[in-house]
Protein backbone atom coordinates (compact mmCIF):
# COMPACT_ATOMS: atom_id res chain seq x y z
CA UNK A 1 0.00 0.00 0.00
CA UNK A 2 1.07 2.96 -1.10
CA UNK A 3 1.23 6.47 1.54
CA UNK A 4 -0.30 9.81 0.41
CA UNK A 5 2.07 12.30 -0.90
CA UNK A 6 1.63 14.37 2.66
CA UNK A 7 4.54 16.59 4.22
CA UNK A 8 4.17 14.54 7.73
CA UNK A 9 6.72 16.17 9.53
CA UNK A 10 5.27 19.75 9.00
CA UNK A 11 1.46 19.02 9.54
CA UNK A 12 -0.18 20.24 12.79
CA UNK A 13 -2.91 19.60 14.47
CA UNK A 14 -6.00 19.99 11.66
CA UNK A 15 -8.50 18.34 9.84
CA UNK A 16 -7.38 16.29 6.57
CA UNK A 17 -10.48 14.72 4.95
CA UNK A 18 -9.32 10.94 4.38
CA UNK A 19 -10.74 8.35 2.29
CA UNK A 20 -13.44 6.38 4.19
CA UNK A 21 -15.32 7.04 7.54
CA UNK A 22 -17.54 4.43 9.73
CA UNK A 23 -21.60 5.56 9.79
CA UNK A 24 -24.07 3.11 11.56
CA UNK A 25 -27.99 4.83 12.70
CA UNK A 26 -29.80 4.30 15.48
CA UNK A 27 -33.34 3.79 14.53
CA UNK A 28 -36.26 2.11 16.35
CA UNK A 29 -34.99 0.98 19.53
CA UNK A 30 -31.65 -0.60 17.37
CA UNK A 31 -28.22 0.04 15.64
CA UNK A 32 -27.91 -0.95 12.09
CA UNK A 33 -24.81 -2.92 10.82
CA UNK A 34 -23.15 0.02 9.88
CA UNK A 35 -20.86 1.19 6.64
CA UNK A 36 -17.87 2.40 5.67
CA UNK A 37 -18.47 5.56 3.13
CA UNK A 38 -16.84 8.22 1.29
CA UNK A 39 -19.20 11.17 2.00
CA UNK A 40 -18.09 13.08 4.48
CA UNK A 41 -20.85 15.28 4.71
CA UNK A 42 -23.78 14.59 6.86
CA UNK A 43 -27.39 15.23 6.31
CA UNK A 44 -30.31 15.57 9.32
CA UNK A 45 -33.08 17.28 10.10
CA UNK A 46 -33.19 21.28 10.85
CA UNK A 47 -34.51 20.36 14.01
CA UNK A 48 -32.16 17.57 15.11
CA UNK A 49 -31.37 17.19 19.02
CA UNK A 50 -27.78 17.61 17.95
CA UNK A 51 -28.49 21.17 16.59
CA UNK A 52 -31.00 22.17 19.20
CA UNK A 53 -30.15 21.20 22.42
CA UNK A 54 -26.37 19.50 21.59
CA UNK A 55 -26.73 16.00 22.19
CA UNK A 56 -23.65 14.83 21.10
CA UNK A 57 -20.41 13.20 22.88
CA UNK A 58 -16.82 12.12 21.50
CA UNK A 59 -13.89 10.69 21.70
CA UNK A 60 -10.37 10.98 20.30
CA UNK A 61 -7.84 8.46 19.64
CA UNK A 62 -4.91 7.59 17.86
CA UNK A 63 -3.10 5.10 15.10
CA UNK A 64 0.53 4.72 15.09
CA UNK A 65 2.95 3.29 12.82
CA UNK A 66 5.14 1.16 15.35
CA UNK A 67 8.75 0.72 13.97
CA UNK A 68 8.52 -2.65 13.05
CA UNK A 69 5.93 -1.04 10.53
CA UNK A 70 2.58 -2.35 11.96
CA UNK A 71 -0.22 0.10 12.83
CA UNK A 72 -1.53 -0.06 16.40
CA UNK A 73 -4.57 1.43 18.70
CA UNK A 74 -3.88 2.49 22.29
CA UNK A 75 -6.06 0.93 24.36
CA UNK A 76 -9.37 1.34 22.31
CA UNK A 77 -11.46 -0.56 24.50
CA UNK A 78 -10.70 2.36 27.15
CA UNK A 79 -12.18 4.37 24.83
CA UNK A 80 -14.90 2.61 24.29
CA UNK A 81 -16.00 2.34 28.18
CA UNK A 82 -15.57 6.45 28.18
CA UNK A 83 -18.10 6.64 25.12
CA UNK A 84 -20.63 3.96 26.62
CA UNK A 85 -20.64 6.01 29.90
CA UNK A 86 -20.85 9.80 28.08
CA UNK A 87 -24.02 8.22 26.19
CA UNK A 88 -25.54 7.52 29.13
CA UNK A 89 -25.56 10.65 31.10
CA UNK A 90 -26.82 12.12 27.71
CA UNK A 91 -29.55 9.50 27.28
CA UNK A 92 -28.34 8.68 24.11
CA UNK A 93 -28.30 4.92 22.99
CA UNK A 94 -24.76 3.30 23.91
CA UNK A 95 -22.77 1.85 20.65
CA UNK A 96 -21.73 -1.43 21.77
CA UNK A 97 -18.01 -1.53 22.93
CA UNK A 98 -16.94 -4.70 21.10
CA UNK A 99 -18.69 -2.80 18.05
CA UNK A 100 -17.07 0.59 18.34
CA UNK A 101 -13.44 -1.02 18.54
CA UNK A 102 -14.11 -2.80 15.39
CA UNK A 103 -15.47 0.00 13.44
CA UNK A 104 -11.73 1.63 14.79
CA UNK A 105 -10.33 -1.04 13.51
CA UNK A 106 -12.38 -1.22 10.04
CA UNK A 107 -11.95 2.60 9.54
CA UNK A 108 -8.26 2.78 10.10
CA UNK A 109 -7.41 -0.41 8.26
CA UNK A 110 -9.86 2.27 5.16
CA UNK A 111 -7.11 4.51 5.52
CA UNK A 112 -4.16 3.14 5.89
CA UNK A 113 -2.36 5.10 3.23
CA UNK A 114 -3.41 7.87 5.50
CA UNK A 115 -1.10 6.79 8.80
CA UNK A 116 1.57 8.48 8.71
CA UNK A 117 4.92 6.79 8.68
CA UNK A 118 7.24 5.84 11.95
CA UNK A 119 9.35 8.34 12.54
CA UNK A 120 7.30 10.95 10.97
CA UNK A 121 6.47 13.00 14.43
CA UNK A 122 3.16 13.01 12.74
CA UNK A 123 -0.33 10.32 13.83
CA UNK A 124 -3.66 9.40 12.70
CA UNK A 125 -6.39 11.09 14.92
CA UNK A 126 -9.31 9.15 15.26
CA UNK A 127 -12.62 10.92 16.27
CA UNK A 128 -15.69 8.47 16.76
CA UNK A 129 -18.80 10.43 17.71
CA UNK A 130 -22.34 10.47 18.22
CA UNK A 131 -25.52 12.93 17.85
CA UNK A 132 -29.40 12.89 17.78
CA UNK A 133 -30.45 13.21 14.36
CA UNK A 134 -33.88 13.54 14.58
CA UNK A 135 -36.34 16.15 15.19
CA UNK A 136 -37.16 16.89 19.06
CA UNK A 137 -38.54 20.51 19.76
CA UNK A 138 -39.84 20.21 23.37
CA UNK A 139 -36.25 19.61 25.27
CA UNK A 140 -36.05 16.23 25.50
CA UNK A 141 -33.83 13.11 23.88
CA UNK A 142 -33.82 12.47 20.25
CA UNK A 143 -34.97 9.15 19.29
CA UNK A 144 -32.56 8.30 15.78
CA UNK A 145 -29.26 8.85 16.53
CA UNK A 146 -26.02 8.44 14.29
CA UNK A 147 -22.13 7.36 15.44
CA UNK A 148 -19.80 7.76 12.60
CA UNK A 149 -16.07 7.61 13.33
CA UNK A 150 -13.92 9.75 11.11
CA UNK A 151 -9.55 9.60 10.56
CA UNK A 152 -7.08 12.95 9.96
CA UNK A 153 -3.69 12.83 10.07
CA UNK A 154 -2.17 15.18 12.85
CA UNK A 155 1.07 16.68 13.49
CA UNK A 156 1.39 18.22 17.05
CA UNK A 157 -1.91 19.70 19.36
CA UNK A 158 0.84 22.79 20.36
CA UNK A 159 2.64 24.91 18.09
CA UNK A 160 6.31 24.07 18.86
CA UNK A 161 5.45 20.35 19.40
CA UNK A 162 7.77 19.43 23.13
CA UNK A 163 8.79 23.33 23.57
CA UNK A 164 6.76 24.49 27.34
CA UNK A 165 3.90 26.24 27.01
CA UNK A 166 2.34 29.36 28.76
CA UNK A 167 -1.06 28.80 30.70
CA UNK A 168 -2.93 30.91 32.45
CA UNK A 169 -5.04 30.47 35.38
CA UNK A 170 -8.86 31.23 33.72
CA UNK A 171 -11.74 33.14 35.62
CA UNK A 172 -14.18 30.98 33.56
CA UNK A 173 -15.30 27.98 34.94
CA UNK A 174 -15.30 24.36 32.73
CA UNK A 175 -17.41 21.84 34.80
CA UNK A 176 -19.97 22.19 38.11
CA UNK A 177 -19.53 20.09 40.88
CA UNK A 178 -22.32 17.54 40.00
CA UNK A 179 -22.60 18.34 36.16
CA UNK A 180 -20.59 17.23 33.07
CA UNK A 181 -17.23 17.71 32.99
CA UNK A 182 -15.93 13.71 33.59
CA UNK A 183 -17.82 12.84 30.08
CA UNK A 184 -16.52 14.04 26.46
CA UNK A 185 -19.87 15.75 25.81
CA UNK A 186 -19.27 18.48 22.82
CA UNK A 187 -21.21 21.14 25.06
CA UNK A 188 -18.11 20.57 27.51
CA UNK A 189 -15.86 22.25 24.67
CA UNK A 190 -18.79 24.78 23.24
CA UNK A 191 -18.59 26.96 26.37
CA UNK A 192 -14.80 26.71 26.62
CA UNK A 193 -14.01 27.90 23.36
CA UNK A 194 -14.92 31.95 24.65
CA UNK A 195 -12.23 30.71 27.61
CA UNK A 196 -9.79 29.66 25.16
CA UNK A 197 -9.72 32.59 22.69
CA UNK A 198 -9.97 34.69 25.50
CA UNK A 199 -6.68 33.24 26.77
CA UNK A 200 -5.29 33.54 23.27
CA UNK A 201 -6.04 37.05 22.65
CA UNK A 202 -3.81 37.50 26.24
CA UNK A 203 -1.16 35.80 24.81
CA UNK A 204 -1.66 32.10 26.54
CA UNK A 205 -1.77 28.84 25.45
CA UNK A 206 -3.98 26.92 27.62
CA UNK A 207 -6.32 27.89 30.82
CA UNK A 208 -5.81 25.78 33.75
CA UNK A 209 -9.41 25.75 35.14
CA UNK A 210 -10.20 25.54 39.01
CA UNK A 211 -13.19 23.85 40.74
CA UNK A 212 -15.92 25.66 40.29
CA UNK A 213 -17.41 25.47 44.00
CA UNK A 214 -14.29 26.68 45.70
CA UNK A 215 -11.89 27.97 43.22
CA UNK A 216 -8.57 26.39 45.13
CA UNK A 217 -8.22 23.02 43.46
CA UNK A 218 -6.58 22.51 40.09
CA UNK A 219 -9.05 20.88 37.50
CA UNK A 220 -7.73 20.41 34.09
CA UNK A 221 -7.63 22.60 30.82
CA UNK A 222 -9.92 22.42 28.22
CA UNK A 223 -8.59 19.60 26.41
CA UNK A 224 -6.22 17.89 28.67
CA UNK A 225 -5.26 16.51 32.51
CA UNK A 226 -2.56 18.00 34.35
CA UNK A 227 0.20 16.13 36.39
CA UNK A 228 3.12 17.55 38.55
CA UNK A 229 6.11 16.30 39.61
CA UNK A 230 7.43 17.48 43.32
CA UNK A 231 11.05 18.37 43.91
CA UNK A 232 11.53 14.99 45.56
CA UNK A 233 10.45 13.46 41.76
CA UNK A 234 6.72 12.23 43.02
CA UNK A 235 4.21 12.17 40.26
CA UNK A 236 0.76 14.30 41.23
CA UNK A 237 -1.95 14.45 39.36
CA UNK A 238 -5.43 15.70 40.47
CA UNK A 239 -8.31 13.59 41.63
CA UNK A 240 -11.61 15.65 41.07
CA UNK A 241 -15.06 14.02 39.56
CA UNK A 242 -15.53 16.97 37.45
CA UNK A 243 -12.55 16.32 35.45
CA UNK A 244 -12.43 13.53 32.19
CA UNK A 245 -10.98 10.88 32.86
CA UNK A 246 -7.90 10.78 30.78
CA UNK A 247 -6.60 7.44 29.21
CA UNK A 248 -3.25 9.00 28.85
CA UNK A 249 -3.08 10.01 32.48
CA UNK A 250 -3.99 6.96 34.12
CA UNK A 251 -2.17 4.83 31.47
CA UNK A 252 1.17 7.56 32.64
CA UNK A 253 0.87 6.59 36.31
CA UNK A 254 1.37 3.03 35.55
CA UNK A 255 4.23 4.29 33.37
CA UNK A 256 5.60 6.55 36.36
CA UNK A 257 5.31 3.92 38.87
CA UNK A 258 5.67 0.12 37.13
CA UNK A 259 8.47 1.65 34.35
CA UNK A 260 9.94 4.53 35.72
CA UNK A 261 9.99 3.33 39.28
CA UNK A 262 8.26 5.91 40.66
CA UNK A 263 5.78 7.35 43.70
CA UNK A 264 2.73 8.45 41.97
CA UNK A 265 -0.05 10.11 43.47
CA UNK A 266 -3.93 10.66 42.42
CA UNK A 267 -5.47 13.51 44.72
CA UNK A 268 -7.12 16.87 45.04
CA UNK A 269 -4.16 19.49 44.25
CA UNK A 270 -4.84 23.04 45.91
CA UNK A 271 -3.18 26.01 43.56
CA UNK A 272 -1.34 26.96 46.37
CA UNK A 273 1.05 24.09 45.95
CA UNK A 274 1.39 24.58 42.28
CA UNK A 275 4.42 27.22 42.65
CA UNK A 276 6.19 24.14 45.05
CA UNK A 277 6.37 21.63 41.88
CA UNK A 278 9.17 21.10 39.79
CA UNK A 279 7.45 20.22 36.81
CA UNK A 280 4.10 20.71 35.22
CA UNK A 281 2.51 18.73 32.18
CA UNK A 282 -0.45 18.90 30.40
CA UNK A 283 -1.20 14.89 29.19
CA UNK A 284 -3.93 13.81 26.61
CA UNK A 285 -4.70 11.81 23.22
CA UNK A 286 -3.73 15.36 21.21
CA UNK A 287 -1.45 16.79 23.99
CA UNK A 288 0.14 13.87 24.04
CA UNK A 289 2.41 15.28 27.17
CA UNK A 290 2.67 18.99 26.76
CA UNK A 291 4.81 20.59 29.02
CA UNK A 292 4.20 24.16 30.91
CA UNK A 293 7.26 26.22 31.89
CA UNK A 294 4.76 29.18 33.25
CA UNK A 295 1.58 29.49 34.92
CA UNK A 296 0.46 33.45 35.19
CA UNK A 297 -1.68 34.09 37.83
CA UNK A 298 -3.75 37.43 37.57
CA UNK A 299 -0.18 38.79 37.04
CA UNK A 300 1.85 36.15 39.48
CA UNK A 301 4.19 33.95 37.70
CA UNK A 302 4.68 30.63 38.38
CA UNK A 303 7.70 29.63 36.74
CA UNK A 304 8.95 25.98 36.72
CA UNK A 305 12.43 25.58 37.41
CA UNK A 306 12.46 22.64 34.21
CA UNK A 307 12.14 26.37 32.01
CA UNK A 308 10.98 27.38 29.10
CA UNK A 309 13.09 25.62 26.93
CA UNK A 310 13.10 22.00 27.43
CA UNK A 311 10.48 19.33 29.18
CA UNK A 312 11.31 18.71 32.46
CA UNK A 313 13.79 15.47 33.29
CA UNK A 314 10.75 13.38 34.39
CA UNK A 315 8.31 14.22 32.19
CA UNK A 316 10.77 13.58 29.78
CA UNK A 317 11.46 9.86 30.73
CA UNK A 318 7.07 9.62 31.22
CA UNK A 319 6.65 11.39 27.45
CA UNK A 320 9.76 8.90 25.80
CA UNK A 321 8.44 5.50 27.53
CA UNK A 322 4.94 6.42 26.70
CA UNK A 323 5.50 7.13 23.11
CA UNK A 324 8.04 4.05 23.45
CA UNK A 325 5.28 2.15 24.22
CA UNK A 326 2.88 3.26 21.82
CA UNK A 327 5.75 2.94 18.28
CA UNK A 328 6.57 -0.33 19.96
CA UNK A 329 9.58 0.33 20.83
CA UNK A 330 9.46 -0.43 24.34
CA UNK A 331 6.98 -3.50 25.96
CA UNK A 332 3.46 -2.35 26.43
CA UNK A 333 1.63 -4.05 29.46
CA UNK A 334 -0.55 -6.44 28.67
CA UNK A 335 -3.75 -4.83 26.71
CA UNK A 336 -2.92 -1.28 26.06
CA UNK A 337 -1.95 -2.19 22.23
CA UNK A 338 -4.25 -3.22 19.39
CA UNK A 339 -2.63 -4.23 16.22
CA UNK A 340 -4.63 -3.68 12.93
CA UNK A 341 -4.48 -6.36 11.25
N1 LIG B 1 -9.37 16.37 29.42
C1 LIG B 1 -10.13 16.83 28.42
C2 LIG B 1 -11.09 17.93 28.73
C3 LIG B 1 -10.01 16.29 27.12
O1 LIG B 1 -10.75 16.76 26.12
C4 LIG B 1 -9.08 15.26 26.90
C5 LIG B 1 -8.94 14.66 25.58
O2 LIG B 1 -9.43 13.63 25.27
C6 LIG B 1 -8.30 14.80 27.97
C7 LIG B 1 -8.48 15.37 29.21
C8 LIG B 1 -7.33 13.70 27.79
O3 LIG B 1 -7.95 12.47 27.71
P1 LIG B 1 -7.29 11.26 26.93
O4 LIG B 1 -5.95 11.05 27.54
O5 LIG B 1 -8.20 10.12 27.19
O6 LIG B 1 -7.21 11.66 25.51
C1 LIG C 1 -8.07 14.50 22.55
O1 LIG C 1 -7.01 14.65 23.15
O2 LIG C 1 -8.30 13.51 21.87
C2 LIG C 1 -9.13 15.48 22.65
O3 LIG C 1 -10.24 15.15 22.37
C3 LIG C 1 -8.82 16.85 23.04
C4 LIG C 1 -9.33 17.83 22.06
C5 LIG C 1 -9.22 19.15 22.71
C6 LIG C 1 -8.58 17.79 20.76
Amino acid sequence: MEKKNIDWSNIGFGYIPTDKRFVSNYKNGAWDEGTLTSDATVTISECAGVLQYAQTCFEGMKAYTTEDGHIVTFRPDLNAARMASSCKRLEMPVFPEDRFVQAIVDTVKANEAYVPPYGSGATLYIRPYMFGSDAVIGVKPANEYQFRVFTTPVGPYFKGGVKPITIRVCDYDRAAPHGTGHIKAGLNYAMSLYAIMDAHRQGYDENMYLDAATRTKVEETGGANFLFVTKDNKVVTPKSNSILPSITRRSLLVVAKDYLGLDVEEREVYFDEVKDFAECGLCGTAAVISPVGKIVDHGKEICFPSGMTEMGPITKKLYETLTGIQMGRIEAPKGWIKVIE
